[in-house]
């Protein structure tokens, strides 16, 4: 038995040579695929393996009838209809630790880069200028870094805190305190502690009805004046008017954002076109390590879920329950 996986998205080539180095694997990775070929591909397809690209939505659920798994290559399954996989029987899964590094290293770079207006004067610098008052900056050691979402990429920014000097604190409901103790870092027991301590707030949540827009106006009023943003994680966090509004006032004195709430952001967003911003398009995991580390992980998943029936990082878990 022969069993076909669509790659609708660009996968890294690492991944696709694991898929064709398989037994009893066809492999359809033709690159970027539109929407329509998508669609048309669906029918034949075993297991389909997506980046952000694909939206696996009900209208493409609807269109394959004997997909069996979906590996999405990273780590944010928002792109995929959870519900509806887990109604149709389709396994979803991710990738969730291989590009953890590339997005904690993102989130440092943003935060020294905000700290010390690196683009802002490199951008003032290619425009003829000379300007060293105007880019003043602040040290990081010694301010307090608040991680908001202690999972995989918010443990592994601390650890790289660490190194320069910061006081470190975290929120993460669902982590247990003796995480962060092992860590060297306290965990705060409510969101506004950190909010009212932390000098750069750095966000590593999930989006949950919890979490969606936490970043608002109301939270934002807890904050120490002048504090720094940075958010690698989800644009969804964020309320884009309520954070534009503080980064205007200067409550907020920067953000950094490697996300949006759409993606690419729509021009009218308020975010966009602030002098005390930096903004990068979403390149938490674009290094070519961890891309070639989520596409070997994401093909092994796929093989190992269609010859051996084992699944690893099961997104829906509730699907378990109709096997
Ligand atoms: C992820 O969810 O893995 C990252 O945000 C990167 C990506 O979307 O590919």
């Amino acid at each position: 038995m022969t069993f076909r996986v669509i790659v609708p998205d660009n996968l890294h080539e690492a991944g696709i040579d694991v898929l064709n180095a398989a037994d009893s694997i066809e492999v359809y990775a033709p690159g970027k695929m539109t929407r329509e070929d998508t669609l048309a591909a669906m029918p034949d397809a075993d297991a389909l393996i997506v980046r952000s690209a694909t939206t696996a939505d009900a209208e493409l659920l609807a269109q394959a009838a004997k997909l069996k798994v979906i590996v999405r290559a990273g780590v944010g399954v928002d792109n995929i209809d959870l519900d509806e996989c887990t109604r149709r029987n389709i396994v979803v899964m991710n990738t969730p630790d291989a590009n953890t590094i590339a997005t904690a290293e993102l989130a440092f770079g943003l935060m020294l880069a905000l700290a010390r207006h690196i683009p802002q004067a490199d951008a003032s610098l290619r425009a003829g200028h000379w300007d060293r008052k105007k880019y003043m900056g602040t040290q990081i050691s010694g301010k307090t870094l608040g991680i908001i979402g202690f999972g995989r990429v918010g443990r592994a920014l601390a650890q790289r805190a660490k190194a320069f000097d910061m006081r470190e604190i975290a929120y993460d409901p669902f982590v247990p305190e003796r995480v962060a103790r092992h860590l060297g870092l306290s965990l705060v027991p409510r969101m506004e502690d950190l909010l009212e301590e932390a000098d750069i707030i750095s966000l590593h949540a999930l989006v949950t009805d919890e979490t969606r827009g936490m970043i608002n106006r109301e939270n934002i009023a807890k904050m120490k004046d002048g504090v720094l943003i940075v958010n690698a994680a989800r644009g969804k966090l964020i309320n884009s008017a309520d954070l534009a509004e503080a980064l205007i006032s200067g409550k907020v004195a920067g953000a950094a954002l490697d996300v949006y709430d759409v993606e690419p952001p729509a021009p009218e967003n308020p975010l966009l076109g602030l002098d005390n911003v930096i903004y990068t398009p979403h390149l938490g995991a674009s290094t070519h390590e961890a891309q070639a580390a989520v596409a070997i992980d994401a093909a092994k998943q796929a093989v190992e879920a269609l010859l051996d029936g084992k699944y690893d990082n099961i997104c829906n878990k509730a699907v378990l329950e109709t096997q």
